[in-house]
């Protein structure tokens, strides 16, 4: 049952005492930190109380469009962005949105989704986090010409959760998202809704990201093998984004959309996020936590309590490796009994059981290779029997942060070891792709349902655009 007693309540009244100006030096200071830092989550909530946003010019923060997936065309061409105030920027869209419209469908149903290639090179287009056949999936081997079409045909078979979509062209998927193509795709199931959490305006898509722009305010992009690192963050394509928000609890569904930045999330004022759940959906159970380690195509389902933020005041979402405002969330004062946090189970989840061994190893090695090969479109690197549990280990011998993606199905992640040495409440449930920090092995259960192509690769997109990722056959 949903219980409106006890639950975290993001209000200013405890923080009162508190100036930027007294917290500014801690600021730089934070912000000054090595990549390394930024897989060393559970600092706690120590340096949270910086600048607020209320001296910066916000804009308002962009809602995608909803499509349904029936009968969808989605285009990818060339286009004008605008990111707020007077800032544009030539840009790739999806049917000329930054990001893409956000597709919403329900489990049980299908997508007929025609993709129409409208750029000037190749592009095909991968449902991350939807587990279709591989004539679905967006392979590289798949992509078409400039001015040519895809259509995609597939049931939705799959729990409730926040996937995407985005370009998978070999060698050219950094270039294609960094330029504005990605979009986000929620299923809904009975489960989910039976739950009664936030909806409408108070579920809210925010696909976060990075950027850098040249003096005109176009989008720069400049393709380092360590992976492109932006100097802003846009949120749903909006700079310095604000939202007017009810006193009302807020669901957030959040994506990393970076190319390889590894974001660090919390509130200001330090305020914990409910945690409910991650890329697979819902977890078993809420969690309260203060920072979120989210890395590139990771996923998150967060609910944010504002029942306690007066008219003006604010809270905002940051960035805390970056010393980022990513958003404020800018009290209008009106009351909306809309929904409460619930207390009980959200959703059951099997744990899978395997072997205690690894079935395989995967070295992420370099900036280029797994297992010491670089990828080869046309090349099968192993094969994996349909329907039986295996166990993976991840390992890596540097250059990380690799965030880990398996193509065809969802993971679990078993263990950490090395590095953080320990796993987080949003790894927990179901998963598609799992950080891996120098020095660390993590190891997933892992089972396919379907035979057929898919793969396995880096989602620091610098390091799958030059070979980090193999095909693999489902048997
Ligand atoms: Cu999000 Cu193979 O990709
Ligand atoms: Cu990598």
């Amino acid at each position: 049952m949903p219980d409106t007693t006890d639950r975290p309540r993001v209000g200013r009244r405890a923080f009162l005492g508190l100036t930027a100006a007294s917290l500014g030096a801690a600021w730089v200071a934070a912000c000054e930190r090595s990549a390394q830092d930024v897989l060393s989550p559970g600092r706690g909530l120590g340096p949270l109380f910086g600048k607020g946003g209320g001296s910066t010019t916000r804009n308002p923060l962009r809602i995608p469009q909803i499509v349904s997936p029936s009968a969808l065309t989605l285009q990818a061409a060339p286009g004008t962005a605008s990111f707020g105030g007077t800032q544009t920027s030539t840009a790739w869209m999806y049917n000329g949105q930054f990001p893409g419209p956000t597709i919403v469908a329900n489990s049980g149903g299908t997508a007929t989704i025609q993709f129409v290639n409208a750029l000037g090179e190749e592009s095909i287009t991968h449902w991350h986090g939807m587990k279709v056949d591989d004539a679905n999936d967006g392979h590289p081997r798949l992509a078409v010409p400039p001015g040519d079409s895809y259509s995609y045909q597939f049931a939705i078979a799959q729990r409730a959760a926040l996937n995407w979509y985005h370009p998978h062209p070999h060698m050219l998927t950094g270039k294609q998202v960094y330029y504005g193509l990605a979009g986000a795709f929620i299923v809904r199931d009975a489960e989910e809704t039976a739950l009664s959490l936030p909806s409408g305006a108070y579920e809210v898509p925010l696909i976060i990201r990075d950027a850098s722009f040249d003096s005109a305010g176009n989008l720069k992009f400049g393709s380092k093998a360590s992976g492109f690192i932006g100097s802003d963050p846009l949120v749903n394509g909006t700079r310095s984004p604000m939202l007017a928000v009810d006193k009302a609890l807020y669901r957030f569904r959040i994506l990393n959309g970076c190319n390889a930045r590894v974001l660090r999330l919390a509130l200001n004022p330090g305020a914990p996020f409910t945690l409910i759940g991650n890329d697979g959906g819902l977890l078993t159970s809420a969690t309260s936590i203060g920072e979120i380690t989210l890395a590139p195509a990771e996923r998150l389902d967060v609910l944010l309590d504002l029942g306690g933020l007066a008219a003006g005041e604010s809270v905002m979402l940051r960035c805390l490796d970056a010393g980022w405002d990513l958003l404020e969330l800018r009290g209008t004062g009106a009351v909306t009994a809309n929904a409460t946090i619930p207390t009980g189970t959200l959703s059951s989840i099997t744990p899978l059981s395997g072997p205690a061994t690894p079935t395989r190893t995967f070295s992420f090695d370099g900036m280029t290779r797994i297992n010491g090969v670089v990828y080869d479109i046309s090349r099968i690197d192993f094969r994996v029997p349909v329907g039986q549990v295996e166990r993976w280990r991840f390992r890596t011998n540097g250059n990380a942060p690799h965030p880990v993606h398996v193509h065809g199905t969802s993971f679990q992640v078993q263990s950490r070891t090395g590095g953080r040495d320990q796993l987080y409440p949003w790894e927990s449930g179901w998963k598609d792709t799992v950080l891996l920090g120098d020095r660390e092995t993590v190891d997933i259960l892992i089972k396919f349902e379907r035979t057929g192509l898919y793969l396995i690769h880096c989602h620091q997109l610098a390091h799958e655009d030059q070979g980090m990722m193999s095909n693999f056959l489902v048997v």
